[in-house]
């Protein structure tokens, strides 16, 4: 008899508001059809999915995400991380080094493509090199945000519509603002409103769909009481209770869903390399 050397499927739920590890899954071969709805239904009830040990060239890294859903592609005329007009490439090189994106600063809790008509419904990063110290990544879970809101903040917020404006189109070296509070200045380029409570469409979870510091405006709320709400929203976001946060290894490939978390990174020493690969899969329209 030939001995069997195959290994089995663990999905372990991490003692965090979010997440679970896989191990012994290779993502480079393919994978079992029980084994990718049990992802699937894990990615559902956990948000994020942290896969240990891979090692994979593009095509394999492509191969695996798509079993998730399609490649996110944003409008001709919506620029996104890493776009050039017309063209954003299909992985991204998420790098301090030779050329890549995002540098090694902070990056605020965020939603990936949130300013689009169709944000990205997940997306996956995958660890080559990691720093020593720091650079961590945070997610937060926004079904507990919205469910731990008072119910007269629910009633309030139930059918607004935010405007998430496109970080992507702002000067990076003129100060940011984090709520739109002068109408007057004129739009360069179209917006998509969306719910501010939205259903996640595929659990039919009610998540706050807020990114932490984005410039944003309620629409048909007077700019000083949207203002008013939405930093009442963010202060109660931005809470350790909600967040689990990912000290990277070389090899983890993080699937998060952008329908149901924020991610944060932590900055860290640009002496230091870190270098990751990013695959952000198409989503619908928000509702
Ligand atoms: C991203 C992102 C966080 C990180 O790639 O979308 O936000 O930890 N990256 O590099
Ligand atoms: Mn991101």
């Amino acid at each position: 008899m030939p001995t069997l050397t195959l290994t089995e499927v663990k999905i372990t739920p991490l003692d965090a508001p979010l997440g679970a590890v896989v191990t012994g899954l290779d993502a480079s071969q393919s994978v079992a059809p029980e084994v990718i709805l049990q992802l699937k239904q894990a990615l559902r009830d956990r948000h994020i999915l942290i896969f240990k040990n891979q090692q994979l060239t593009d095509e394999q890294f492509l191969n695996f995400a798509f079993y998730f859903g399609s490649l996110f592609v944003p409008p001709q005329d919506i620029p996104v991380l890493a776009s050039e007009p017309g063209v954003t490439p299909v992985i991204i090189p998420v790098s301090n080094v030779d050329g890549g994106y995002t540098g090694t600063g902070e990056l605020t809790f965020h939603s990936d493509h949130h300013w689009t008509p169709y944000p990205s419904s997940g997306s996956l990063l995958y660890a080559l090199e990691v720093p020593v110290e720091g650079g961590d990544t945070s997610w937060l879970n926004l079904n507990l945000a919205y469910e731990t809101l008072d119910e007269s903040t629910k009633k309030r917020i139930a059918d607004l519509q935010l405007i998430t404006y496109n970080p992507f189109l702002q000067d990076r070296n003129a100060p940011r603002s984090n709520y739109r509070l002068d109408q007057s200045i004129p739009l360069i380029s179209p917006v998509f409103p969306h719910p501010l409570v939205r259903t996640h469409p595929e659990s039919g979870k009610k998540i706050l769909y807020l990114g932490y510091k984005t410039e944003v405006e309620v629409v048909g709320l007077d700019p000083q009481e949207g203002a008013e709400l939405i930093a009442y929203l963010r202060q109660h976001l931005n809470q350790p209770q909600f967040y689990y946060q990912h000290k990277w290894s070389v090899g983890d490939i993080v699937y998060w869903d952008n329908q149901a978390t924020l991610h944060h990174r932590q900055a860290f020493d640009p002496k230091e390399r870190r270098v990751m690969k990013r695959i952000s899969l198409a989503g619908s329209r928000p509702f």
